[in-house]
Formats: C-alpha cells, sequence, structure tokens
C-alpha cells in the first residue's frame, strides 16, 4: 500500500528579502522579508499607516526601495525591471477607463498598448470576472463594482502570474466584496496565479486569503495560514457598538450588562462585550430595552477592529504600540 504522502514545494511567484523604505528620514517599512506562491491568495492585513500600499507601490515599481530587494518570478526588479514587471498585473489606485467607450473597447484598446494578440483572450477574461452581459455598456455606466471587476479583467490580460490589489474592496457593497472575493479565488486556486490583497478588515482576509501576513508600523509581524490566524483570535466574546440618542443613558438603562463589559466610545456610542453562548438573547433583549425606554436606536454593528486588535495583541505579545486607525 502507498500511503506515501507528497508535498511538492510551493513555486515562489514574490519574492521580497530585507526590503525597507524611507519617507525623507521616516523609515515607512522595517527590514520586510516574505514569499508569496502560486495558486494562493496572500492578504496584507493591518492598520491605516501600517505601510501596506508603500509596500505594494515598491513591488510594482511606483516606489524604490531603499534596502532590500524584490524579485518577481526570479527577476530582480534592479536587474530586470521589465522582465520583472511584464509577470505583474495589478491595481493600485482606482483604474482609469475610457467612460464613454464600452468595457469591451477599453480591453481591446489595453490588450493593443500590452501587445496581447490572441483575440479570445478578452473573452476569457471577461467571463473570468462576470461581465459577460455587460461588457458592451458603456464604462460610464457601470457600478463601482463592476468596475473594478473590469479592472481585475485588465490587470490580468497580460496572464501576470502575480496579481496585486491595493485594498479591492474598499467603497464595495457587500455583494460586489463577494463577487469580487470569488473572481480574485479563482485567479488564484483555478489559473495558478499568485494574488496579493490588502486590507484593514481581518474578517475580509479571513474569507479571501489563504495565508494572510500582518503588517503594523512598517513591520511585518507575522505571516500566518488563514486558519492560524483565525484559531490564534478565537474568543467567545463579540463586540457591538450601538448607536443610540444617547449612550449614557442606555448604558445605565442595560443593568443586566456587567459595567466591565460596557464602555462609551469616543463619539458617545456605546460598546458592549457580549458572551457568544448568549449573544441572540442578549441582543434581543438590549434591543428591546432600548426600544422600550423610548430611546432612539439608530444601529447595531459588530465591531470589526476588535478582533483586529486581538490580532496585534496576539501576535506582538502585548507589546506592540498598536493605533488601530
Ligand atoms: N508620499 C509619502 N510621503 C511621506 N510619507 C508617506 C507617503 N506615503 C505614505 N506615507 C506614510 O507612510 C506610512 C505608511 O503609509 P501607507 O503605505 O499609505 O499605509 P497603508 O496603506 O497601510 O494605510 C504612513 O505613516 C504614511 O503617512
Ligand atoms: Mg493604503
Amino acid at each position: 500500500m502507498d500511503t506515501a504522502v507528497h508535498i511538492s514545494k510551493p513555486d515562489v511567484v514574490l519574492n521580497i528579502e530585507n526590503l525597507s523604505k524611507y519617507f525623507g528620514k521616516k523609515q515607512v517599512l522595517h527590514d520586510i522579508s516574505f514569499q508569496t506562491y502560486a495558486g494562493e491568495v496572500f492578504g496584507f492585513l493591518g492598520p491605516n499607516g501600517a505601510g501596506k500600499t508603500t509596500l505594494i507601490k515598491t513591488v510594482v515599481g511606483h516606489l524604490m526601495a531603499d534596502g532590500g530587494s524584490v524579485s518577481i518570478c526570479g527577476k530582480t526588479l534592479k536587474k530586470d525591471f521589465e522582465g520583472a514587471m511584464a509577470c505583474v498585473g495589478g491595481i493600485i489606485e482606482n483604474p482609469e477607463f475610457y467612460k464613454y467607450m464600452s468595457g469591451y473597447d477599453n480591453l481591446l484598446q489595453y490588450a493593443r498598448i500590452r501587445g496581447v494578440n490572441d483575440p479570445n483572450r478578452i473573452r476569457e477574461v471577461v467571463h473570468r470576472v462576470g461581465l459577460d452581459l455587460r461588457i458592451h455598456d458603456k464604462v460610464g455606466r457601470y457600478s463601482l463594482g463592476m468596475r473594478q471587476r473590469l479592472g481585475v479583467a485588465q490587470a490580468i490580460l497580460h496572464r501576470p502570474k502575480l496579481l496585486i490589489l491595493d485594498e479591492p474592496t474598499n467603497g464595495l457593497d457587500p455583494a460586489g466584496i463577494k463577487d469580487l472575493r470569488d473572481i480574485l479565488k479563482g485567479i488564484a486556486h483555478e489559473e495558478g496565479a499568485s494574488v496579493l490583497v490588502s486590507s484593514h478588515l481581518m474578517s475580509e482576509m479571513e474569507l479571501m486569503c489563504d495565508r494572510v501576513g500582518v503588517i503594523v508600523g512598517g513591520d511585518l509581524i507575522d505571516v500566518k495560514s488563514v486558519e492560524e490566524l483565525v484559531s490564534a483570535t478565537a474568543t467567545d466574546k463579540s463586540d457591538y457598538i450601538f448607536v443610540t440618542g444617547d449612550g449614557a443613558a442606555v448604558a445605565m438603562l442595560l443593568d443586566f450588562i456587567p459595567d466591565e463589559s460596557k464602555t462609551l466610545t469616543e463619539d458617545g456610542d456605546l460598546e458592549i462585550v457580549i458572551p457568544k453562548r448568549e449573544e441572540k438573547e442578549l441582543l434581543s433583549r438590549i434591543n428591546r430595552a432600548v426600544i422600550q425606554a423610548g430611546i432612539d436606536l439608530y444601529s447595531v454593528s459588530p465591531k470589526e477592529n476588535k478582533r483586529l486588535e486581538d490580532v496585534f495583541i496576539e501576535l506582538t505579545g502585548g507589546e506592540g504600540d498598536v493605533q488601530i486607525g
């Protein structure tokens, strides 16, 4: 019986070694090293100002590194910039399109510039991003989500081994986020590209990525598989923000919630930590109490950054002076 387990070595697509970057005297990236592999979605997770955009711009050659090296498909930016760039596609800022032209004509135009001569490739990428039915509409009539998907289609036209997107889901609605997430996973898992995305949202990275690098204050603190990240931060409590007409009054009113589980935020909203096993029951009890007291209840939302904060505390051993932006 052959029970041998074959573990193949992953194909390294992006290799970053000891990268550092300064703006003036301020060091924004500290000695960053990591690799991304073919067939995976790799996420950069970090609060605003952590250095995600700077790192991504350095990888795509919009910024010059001050130290260390970046290589893509074995080609270093220093020695073979054009060779390395030929392996990359990306959306760094909002993708620019001719609004008065159709999505298709925009792609055609771009294909000519990039020297993509395969007429079937446009059809392929359009299908990949799910724009088949709307590709002949003018881009000016596209939603933000559709423009973002057209951006992805454009970025993968030349079959790059590395696809990079800086905070690609910013501004998209939940349906748009899910569409984009599935598209990016498909590009990695089915087409074998290495996809690098950044985000400040832990939940988004959990759903989209295979591995996540956590970056804070220009330091890459850790690289973990999503499973490891989730289990490192698994908790039996949930954190909710209640936006009401009077946070302080609501805090007083909810005498069935212990004081240490209630905090007033700077905005006067009420943050409440709820044990998961009583989550539904307590949420409805709180809702009822607020309404019955005649206080306006505008929204209840899970506090995302709390988890991110936990990740950083976990990974830095509680020593990091972390500002969640
Ligand atoms: N062109 C620039 N000149 C000077 N400082 C910059 C510039 N761009 C970014 N920074 C600073 O570098 C740090 C990292 O920024 P950035 O890479 O944009 O972070 P993120 O994308 O994670 O929000 C921040 O402190 C930011 O203020
Ligand atoms: Mg950024």
